[in-house]
């Protein structure tokens, strides 16, 4: 009997073993699982996975058991949940997440292992509530200061986007959640973002704005892309055949998928073609309008249904979506092994204030006003809106409904204690609003003074202080720093540059703390002595800001675009049409042209070659330490384009405090057959050092540092002749540099 039951249990396995279809056995290689399911798949099946079935999904294949797709904003904390159909909130109470640093806080880290830490957060966070794709991170290039979303971006350097891109794409799909990374490409204004038309060398494409996007697809390995809104040589850049096609999928050879953005479709035989392979939200402009219930009616449903069923589409091109968003689901949602993910954990706050307080950068400090020395000093003056505004709430897609939020004020109050007082005053009204798409900080910022007697209390009570702080900048309201639109000047809103000025000449201890995403005119430097860069922070925003105030931590950041004195400095303006002028492409639709007529010569590439002076270089960040730079030595003065180069540079912390340096190593094409960069940036490292300690710091040059891109051959060449290792704390404060010569390359 023993044995019977035995036979019968073997018999049960070997027959369960031979049911289980080839794309449920986990054990097999994703790419046979991919071809079984897809074989096992009716038309109209293929059809339903490619297209929305709700604001954030895709429906799945119910029949087989492969689930649907959840993505979620992004890119700095997971987005409250929405109706199915609507824009507004779905009301949940458990959807409150923990709100990182801004994207631009992160890049201005220049600390790769934050990036991974950033993503893998924000990852567990995504993967706990079960989400296959996070809609991030962004990665468009800084082209403007003026562009709405520069805060959810990393700045302005191909070299430094490509090596914090890459981590943050690992960390979150760590978790079995696919990166998207958005918005490929050329989306760098928000002004008229459905009709934007870059028009845009082969060069400039390669060299400035598509190397992000290559690191993170080649070397992240991102199992998803967005689309961008924008035009790019005829076509809408979301199913756009260069880009998406001839690039990405092509030259590339990348295997995920392409997710338009949301309400970026306009057109079925082009969003056939064109290398979209995952149709969102159209219908709607992607943050408000939209039709109901109209996914039957998607470019990339009926229509596309119909039209194979009628001859007018093959299904080759099908198949490969369908491929390309299995490949997606095998890798999240089907991947049984993928950790489950936590939410507001300790460990994700403990994240979100360490990138804040790595990335927040001290612009000036003159008579070493900060750190505030709590010994010393009795009074502080608070002063300003943003001392007080919850800022998680607002922007556009980001905006998030944080867990909580600590304000500059609260977090200074909590670390000050009764060991100063601390006086607040608003000084000015900004943006007393406090709801974004139903998402409500609770604030009541109404405030019936008017603006003469709130400055007067702000200057009463700065007079009355040991040490001013003022908190201001943006706010991510409409025009300063939001989605869909962009900001009308560089100047701060407001009036806030008459105020700063008078809290100036009423006490000379001012420190400005400038939160924002993006440059803005500063035209009081020499009256404020101390100017700190803060961003949007998240959770922990007054916190992290008072552990840097008040010197428990060092500042490290430095800054991850030109701080511009005005818009004269930046090529898009000066040289291009920013904003564009309206035109006809070459399909006859209306758009707005916009010549990149500044070329690779973008940010301290344009200030270097014009010899301008910007308030603040890129690259720039002190320290409440000095580091010292030895010279700089390289271990061959000659070589070819194959050798790999080593540049060492001794460093040293000359003060007394800890601190952390970031060293960085520009490259010179001294002379070349093309328009070259005075210099550009090939590597940075971050070294922390106690005072007196001196490290070596080493960077390896490579072919790919001394390339440029020629346009004609489409390839990537390095011409003989020499060449300057420039190492430096800043792109304007080169330390030492070093010749080498390179002979005989391709
Ligand atoms: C934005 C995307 C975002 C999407 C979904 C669009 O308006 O451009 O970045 O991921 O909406 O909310």
């Amino acid at each position: 009997m023993k044995k019977l039951i035995s036979s019968l249990a073997v018999c049960i396995s070997l027959s369960a073993t031979a049911l289980t279809p080839a794309y449920l056995d986990d054990s097999l290689p994703i790419e046979d699982r991919v071809e079984d399911a897809l074989s096992r798949m009716t038309l109209r099946e293929k059809i339903n996975i490619i297209h929305a079935q709700s604001k954030f999904s895709a429906p799945g294949v119910p029949r087989l058991g492969i689930p649907e797709i959840w993505c979620t904003d992004g890119p700095m904390g997971v987005r409250p949940e929405v109706l199915w159909d609507e824009w507004d909130q779905a009301k949940w109470t458990n959807d409150s997440c923990t709100a990182f640093p801004s994207l631009t806080a992160l890049a201005a880290t220049w600390n790769p292992d934050m990036a991974e830490l950033y993503g893998k957060s924000i990852g567990a966070e995504a993967r706990f509530r079960n989400k296959s794709v996070i809609l991030g991170p962004g990665i468009n290039i800084y082209r403007t200061p003026l562009n709405g979303r520069n805060f959810e971006y990393m700045g302005e350097d191909p070299y430094l986007i490509s090596q914090m891109v890459v981590p943050y794409v690992h960390g979150v799909q760590s978790n079995g959640v696919a990166a998207c990374v958005k918005h490929f490409a050329l989306n760098n204004n928000e002004v008229n973002r459905h009709t934007s038309n870059p028009i845009v060398d082969d060069r400039t494409l390669y060299e400035i704005y598509l190397p992000g996007f290559r690191a993170a697809a080649q070397e992240g390995e991102a199992w998803s892309f967005m689309g961008g809104y924008n035009l790019f040589r005829g076509e809408h850049a979301s199913y756009n055949p260069i880009l998406m096609n001839q690039i990405l999928k092509g030259e590339w050879d990348w295997d995920g998928a392409v997710i338009s953005d949301w309400g970026a479709v306009h057109d079925t035989k082009t969003a056939v073609s064109g290398g979209l392979d995952m149709e969102f939200g159209s219908w709607t402009n992607g943050l408000t309008n939209g039709q109901s219930n109209a996914y039957d009616n998607y470019f990339l449903a009926d229509p596309y249904y119909n039209g194979i069923v009628d001859g007018t589409y093959s299904t080759d091109e099908l198949d490969d979506k369908v491929r390309r968003v299995l490949r997606l689901t095998f890798r999240t949602a089907m991947d049984r092994n993928r950790p489950f993910g936590a939410m507001g954990s300790d460990e994700h706050v403990a994240a979100c204030r360490e990138v804040g307080e790595e990335g927040v950068v001290l612009l000036q400090n003159r008579g070493d006003i900060l750190p505030i020395d709590l010994s010393k000093v009795n009074k502080i003056a608070v002063i300003g809106e943003n001392a007080i505004k919850m800022m998680t709430v607002g922007g556009g897609s980001s905006s998030l409904k944080a867990r909580y939020e600590v304000t500059p004020l609260d977090g200074l109050r909590n670390r000050v204690g009764d060991k100063a007082e601390i006086i607040y005053a608003r000084g000015y009204v900004g943006d007393p609003t406090g709801e974004y798409n139903g998402v409500v900080t609770g604030q009541n910022l109404d405030d019936p003074r008017s603006p003469e007697e709130l400055r007067d209390e702000a200057i009463k009570i700065a007079r009355d202080a040991d040490v001013v702080l003022f908190f201001g900048g943006l706010n991510k309201s409409n025009h300063q720093d939001c989605e869909d639109t962009d900001r009308e000047s560089m100047a701060l809103p407001y009036g806030q540059d008459e105020l700063i000025e008078a809290l100036a000449a009423a006490n000379p201890n001012l420190c400005v703390i400038n939160i924002s995403g993006t440059g803005v005119a500063m035209p009081w430097t020499d009256k404020v002595p101390a100017i700190m860069q803060a961003w949007y922070l998240g959770n922990e925003t007054g916190n992290a800001l008072a552990s840097l105030l008040t010197g428990d931590v060092n500042p490290s950041g430095k800054l991850p675009y030109t701080y511009y004195a005005s818009l004269d400095q930046v090529g898009a303006h000066k040289l291009g049409e920013y904003p564009g002028h309206p035109g006809v492409d070459e399909l006859g639709n209306e758009v707005f042209d916009m010549p990149y007529n500044e070329g690779i010569f973008v940010g301290y590439r344009f200030t270097d070659k014009n010899k301008l002076k910007p308030t603040f270089p890129f690259g720039h960040g002190l320290s409440y330490t000095t580091f010292d730079y030895g010279k700089a030595s390289i271990n061959k003065t000659e070589g070819t384009a194959d050798d790999t180069f080593t540049v060492t540079v001794p460093v040293t912390n000359s003060g007394n405090r800890e601190g952390k340096e970031i060293v960085q190593l520009y490259i010179s094409d001294l002379k070349s057959s093309v328009d070259r960069p005075v210099k550009e940036l090939k590597g940075f490292k971050k070294v922390s050092l106690a005072p007196g300690e001196t490290t070596d710091v080493t960077f390896e040059i490579k072919r790919d540092a001394l390339s440029f891109f020629d346009a004609d051959r489409h390839e990537w060449i390095c011409e003989p002749g020499s060449f300057e290792a420039l190492v430096g704390s800043s792109s304007a404060d080169i330390r030492s540099k070093v010749r080498f010569n390179i002979k005989n390359s391709k």
